[in-house]
């Protein structure tokens, strides 16, 4: 939610755990605010989609590819030609997904020419990522400024996650997006107010060295080589 709390730090600090803790692990970030995971080109393993103004389609491709990649997973587990132990680890970390979402608006009527107001990619491919995903390993966390069903292409996404973080809100702005009783908001930065179901946590998060985070995510995984999604 609210600016400056600590989100974008958070998925960094998360991405490089995971890339230290697991090399098989493949890591997907978009940002179309390209600021948040610039420490982590270059990485083998970690695939960062942050050029919404000239990679646009690289965005819009990247998401259904991983929409595929979980629906034939969810598939071959469900047929039982494969046991999810089979399957590496897959992260989706998309920050700003707000503005994620008008930028696929913009994509979806202005380059690929349509008319209805609501892009495709909502229902075909996000749907199948937040729903489907758990059952294939493959794993997201979304950043939105305001969760509301408008920012997920009018689709009641909302109730495929699994749980909130909360951070800088204002208590009605809480109710409204993981419910009542309102909670008070904690300030400052890394202060992350984590909602499972009925339960609610204050949490804070690290803060990391941006070189350090580099390093540490890189350590386990120089040399290796991974396929695209
Ligand atoms: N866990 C933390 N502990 C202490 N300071 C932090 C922590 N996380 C972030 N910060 C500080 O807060 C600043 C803002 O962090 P960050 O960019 O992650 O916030 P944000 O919520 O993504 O902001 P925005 O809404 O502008 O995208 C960072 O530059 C850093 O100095
Ligand atoms: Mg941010």
């Amino acid at each position: 939610m609210g600016s400056g709390t600590g989100k974008s730090h958070s998925f960094l600090i998360k991405a490089a755990q995971i890339a230290h803790k697991d090399p098989y692990a493949r890591i997907h970030c978009f940002d179309t605010k390209q600021i948040s995971f610039e420490v982590l080109h270059g990485i083998p393993g970690i695939f960062i989609y942050d050029n919404p103004v000239t990679e646009m389609d690289r965005i819009w491709d990247g998401l259904y590819s991983i929409a595929r990649l979980t629906e034939s997973r969810y598939t071959a587990v469900r047929e039982k030609r494969k046991k999810l132990s089979d399957f590496p680890d897959e992260w989706v970390f998309v920050d700003e997904g707000n503005d994620l979402g008008d930028r696929l608006k913009t994509y979806w009527t202005k380059t690929l020419g349509n008319t209805s107001a609501s892009p495709a990619i909502w229902p075909e491919a996000i749907a199948a990522i937040l729903r489907q995903g758990r059952q294939a390993n493959v794993f997201g966390e979304w950043m939105f400024q305001d969760l509301t069903d408008r920012a997920m292409g009018g689709q009641s996404l909302k109730f495929a996650f699994g749980g909130f973080c909360a951070a800088g809100f204002l208590p009605n702005q809480f109710a409204r997006t993981v419910g009542t009783p309102a909670e008070e908001c904690l300030e400052g930065p890394g202060r992350i107010l984590v909602c499972q179901g009925n339960k609610r946590t204050w949490t804070q998060g690290f803060l990391g060295d941006e070189q350090w985070l580099h390093d540490y995510a890189l350590e386990n995984r120089k040399g290796m080589r991974y396929e695209a999604a």
